[in-house]
Order: structure tokens, then sequence, then C-alpha cells
């Protein structure tokens, strides 16, 4: 699934719009089918581990219900949305629609959210401090987008629901199926629904300084690291009663030097492979052995699948292979990086992929591990 970019490319979409300017993309994917529909998205909204809204709006009053819903029934006709957040870990078709944003770093996806909206339906005019590409199904949505504005202010309308007051649109378009409209942070925008219609939104990352430095100390402490002191050796040019400037500097490379080691790329590869809301992993029924694994890896119709959008990442220092799934540390052998770039890579694999893995025992292990878990699931093709 590639992005048709009509009268750009995909180098001037890096260079002149991602994280600066929003475009609106018509006809971006070919011959586009909802991935999901109203009623699926409706029953994924009852289950209590997925994240979803409905918001209501009539003559400018605004309300927000979050699930899980156990019914439908007391919605109106008009004016009304209902928003269902990372739909990409339940339904593999809309994990699929991530493929439209491989060009980018993959690590930088958060989710894909599908709304659902009736007539006159919407969020109202907002801002988000992430990109999202919306993509339109079936129906019709006019979009109005401003610039990036990072002086704009949002209020709180209603309990969970921010809006801006107005918008200068630089963008005032009806989207029809298969077109994208891609908006950058802090461009603030509104979806109008002149027909019902389900929209695709795929969001990315943006990690604070917050969540970064708070998750680093939380890092820091569980793995028992940072216990060196300060040893300023810098008494003699100091005045006692002043904390010199130079002092400063020092407590500040002294923490910085608790980045270096190595902690550092530890943490961001553990930090970047947690899940940023709930999969779909069921740790297997039975325990399986190594044995069954490897009598299963050279099976004509098994395939060994990845839990929907399962992060995965790895990296080799020092000899070693680090990998890191769903936030856990596996230390690997250098010579099982092969194996790592396939389970990284590939969402499903068969027996012609493991062919030249299954000699490597350490591969079943940790193969089996995986499947044991949950993160791997056996598939019967
Ligand atoms: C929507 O689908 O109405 C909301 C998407 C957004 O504006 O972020
Ligand atoms: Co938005």
């Amino acid at each position: 699934m590639n992005i048709n970019w009509n009268n750009i490319n995909q180098e001037q979409f890096l260079n002149e719009y991602w994280q600066q300017k929003p475009i609106v993309l018509k006809a971006a994917l070919n011959n586009f089918d909802d991935p999901i529909d109203a009623n699926e998205l409706a029953g994924l909204a009852m289950e209590e581990v997925v994240e979803s809204r409905i918001v209501t709006t009539k003559n400018n009053e605004w309300s927000v219900k979050h699930g899980p819903f156990s019914d439908f029934d007391n919605l109106p006709e008009q004016g009304w949305s209902l928003l269902v957040q990372g739909v990409d870990r339940w339904n593999p078709e809309v994990f699929a629609l991530r493929n439209a944003v491989k060009f980018l770093p993959n690590w930088r996806v958060d989710d894909v959210m599908v709304s659902y909206s009736a007539v006159n339906g919407g969020v109202g005019a907002h801002l988000d401090q992430y990109d999202v590409f919306i993509v339109q199904g079936s129906g019709k949505r006019r979009w109005q987008v401003g610039a990036v504005d990072k002086t704009k202010q949002q209020k709180e309308i209603t309990q969970d629901l921010l809006q801006v007051d107005s918008i200068d649109p630089i963008i005032d378009e009806i989207l029809s199926p298969g077109d994208i409209l891609y908006i950058p942070p802090f461009s603030a925008h509104c979806g109008q629904t002149i027909e019902p219609s389900m929209s695709f939104s795929i969001g990315f990352r943006t990690p604070s300084q917050t969540e970064l430095l708070t998750s680093f100390a939380d890092f820091v402490f569980e793995n028992e690291l940072g216990k060196t002191r300060f040893n300023g050796k810098d008494a003699t040019n100091e005045t006692p009663t002043i904390l010199s400037k130079s002092t400063v500097e020092n407590l500040k490379t002294f923490m910085l030097d608790s980045l270096d080691n190595g902690n550092f790329d530890k943490f961001l590869h553990q930090f970047l492979t947690e899940p940023t809301r709930e999969l779909d992993i069921v740790p297997s029924e039975q325990e399986w052995t190594e044995e069954q694994i490897l009598q299963l890896c050279v099976s004509d119709n098994i395939t060994f699948n990845k839990a929907l959008a399962l992060q995965t990442s790895y990296f080799e220092n020092d000899g070693q292979l680090h990998f890191y799934c769903n936030g856990n540390y596996f230390s690997l052998l250098p010579e099982q990086i092969d194996f790592i770039e396939d389970l990284h890579l590939h969402e499903s694999l068969d027996k012609f992929q493991l062919k030249s893995s299954v000699s490597q025992l350490e591969n079943i292990t940790l193969l089996t591990t995986l499947i044991n878990t949950g993160y791997w699931y056996i598939d019967e093709v």
C-alpha cells in the first residue's frame, strides 16, 4: 500500500510538509475499501480493554461519553461520532493501513484511531500535539485546517474535549474515499460530516521530555544503575558560600554521564517497544517445549505470527545482541542476528523463512519463549 503523491513526491512531502504544513492528497489510496465497518467498530467499543468515546454535538453544545459501551440505542440521528483508539491492535486489515506510512521511521507510528461519524458529527475545531494522516473511508467529510501555530490555545469546552476558538483555514476541502489529509502538530483542524463517514487516523508518537525523563529515571532505578556519587575535586577554587557556575556545570555533566555506558540505548529500545495501549496478547494455553516448536518450524502448514502491533527493536554492542520485545529485554548471541531481523521485519514466518535459523538451538529457545508468552502465535494454514 503506497501513497499516490499526485503533484508532489515523497521527498517533497518530507522536505516541505512533514511537521510543517497540512496537505490534502486526493485519491492517495487506490480503490480504498473500509478495512472495518461501523458495526465491527461498535463491537470493539464494547470491550473493556479498548479506549473509545462518543462525542455528541447539537447547537454548539458538546458532550463526551467514554466506553466501554453496552449499547448504542439512544444516539440521535445526527451530530455524533464514535472514536476508537488503537484499532490496529485488534484488526489486521486496519493494522495493514500503517503500510501507507512505512517510509517514515516505524517507531514513530502510535496507532490507528477509527471514527464513525453521523451527519454533522465531529469533535469540533482543535489541535493535536502529534502528526496525523487521516484516511477518508466511506462517506464524505469537509475538513478545514489552519497553519501550524504553536501559540494557539485550546480550552476545555466540556469535560475531556479541548477546542480552539476559531480556525483560519488554509485548507477547506471535502474528502472522498481514499483521500488522505496530513496534519502536522499544532495545526488546528475541524472535520464536519456531510455523509455518514468512516475515518482512519494514523497517529504518530511525540514523546515529551517529561515522559522520557521520568521513564529513564524509572529505568535507572529498576536496573539499579546510577549509584555513582558526585566527587567534585574543585573545592579549593570555590567560595564556600556560593554554589558556583562551574559546580553547576560539573553536576550537569555528572548527570549526563548517567546516559552513557550504553544505558541510554538500552533504555530507549526498551521504552519504545513498551506498548502505548493494550495489545491482543494471549499467552499460549499449552506450554510448548523446544522439541515441539522445532517440529513445527519444519512443518508445511504452520506459520508463526506476530501479535498485532507488537513492537520489537534490537542493537549490537560489545559482542552482544540486545533484543527488545514489548518492553522485555533478551540478551542474545551475535550469530542470532538474521533470525532477529526476520522476527523484527515480518508479521509472519513460515518454514522457508525459518530454514536457516532452525539449526541454532538458541533461536528455537527464543521462539519457544515468544510463543509461550503469546508475543507470537502459531497459525495453521
Ligand atoms: C475525527 O475523526 O473526527 C477526529 C480526528 C482528529 O481530528 O484528530
Ligand atoms: Co485531531
